[in-house]
């Protein structure tokens, strides 16, 4: 048996003339978060869609608990149990939230053409997949649209679990968010570790990955600047090569200058 739920052997994957990706090694584990960080287009996005089954990598081996496997669809990958949440949510506004959380998987009464919905059974396990990982709703009947953006992203996330994924993959789950509501999607992140998932955070946001991150995997125009273990670098360290060093570098001496000719300008006021 493998120690790591899924594997990436130096994987690339080419858009044309376009490297989206190169060489890129990976592990990831159970009961882990494991943060995937980088700037825009350094290739966060093609390699969770990889690792979904969207793309096929154009070189390269991918590992599920030690044997390689290649995905035909998103529809294999969800079948080994790693699920995606995407920054639009696929869910449906005007829906319930119930009918969200089931989508597609709805739990029926009655048969052939008296069959239906079971709205009652369904709605409290919406309520029970929603309070597992803390999050209470008051009506599951009502629509998916008058919840904020951060109670959305809790409920893909418990719907992922609910329907027994082993490895969550979110990307960008925090990025629209304010403080409040990026902090209750990070201790629901915080709540499928805890039940001993792996959780693939994408992310562009340091600030956001740190508190909850086992592990980054930085990422730069399609290479890997390595895997780290939280306790072996400082947020400031992620930061810096996440940046490359000397765009922080001038923005700190850009910074200071202000702020001398901020003291001029109150010093002569
Ligand atoms: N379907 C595609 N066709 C062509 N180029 C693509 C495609 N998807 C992504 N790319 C390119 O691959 C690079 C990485 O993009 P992406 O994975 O979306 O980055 P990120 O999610 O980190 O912002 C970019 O240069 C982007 O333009
Ligand atoms: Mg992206």
């Amino acid at each position: 048996m493998s120690d790591y739920v899924l594997e990436l052997k130096k994987v690339s994957r080419f858009f044309g003339s376009v490297i989206a990706l190169k060489d890129i090694n990976m592990q990831v584990k159970l009961g882990e978060v494991h943060c995937l960080l980088g700037d825009n287009g350094a290739g966060k996005s093609t390699l969770i869609k990889t690792l979904a089954g969207v793309h096929k990598p154009s070189e390269g081996e991918f590992l599920i608990e030690g044997k390689p496997v290649r995905f035909k669809s998103p529809r294999d990958a969800l079948d080994y149990g790693i699920a995606t949440v995407y920054q639009d949510l696929a869910l449906v506004p005007l829906m319930s939230v119930t009918r969200n959380f089931f989508m597609g998987r709805e739990i029926t009464k009655g048969w052939g053409p008296f069959k239906q919905f079971d709205t009652q059974r369904a709605n409290d396990i919406a309520q029970k997949g929603l309070a597992d990982i803390g999050i209470k709703v008051r009506d599951p009947e009502q629509a998916i649209g008058t919840m904020s953006g951060g109670e959305r992203q809790c409920l893909a996330i418990a719907r992922a679990i609910h329907f027994g994924a082993k490895v969550l993959i979110l990307d960008e789950p925090t990025a629209a968010l304010g403080v409040k509501q990026c902090a209750a999607v990070l201790r629901v992140v915080a709540q499928a570790r805890a039940k001993g998932l792996a959780v693939i955070l994408i992310t562009h946001n340091v600030h956001h990955a740190y508190p909850v991150a086992d592990r980054f995997t930085l990422l730069n125009r399609g290479h890997s600047l390595g895997t780290f273990m939280k306790a072996d670098v400082t947020r400031e360290e992620v930061l810096e090569m996440m940046a490359g060093g000397e765009e922080m570098e001038q923005l700190e001496s850009e910074l200071a200058e202000f702020a001398r000719s901020d003291e001029k300008e109150s010093a002569t006021a």
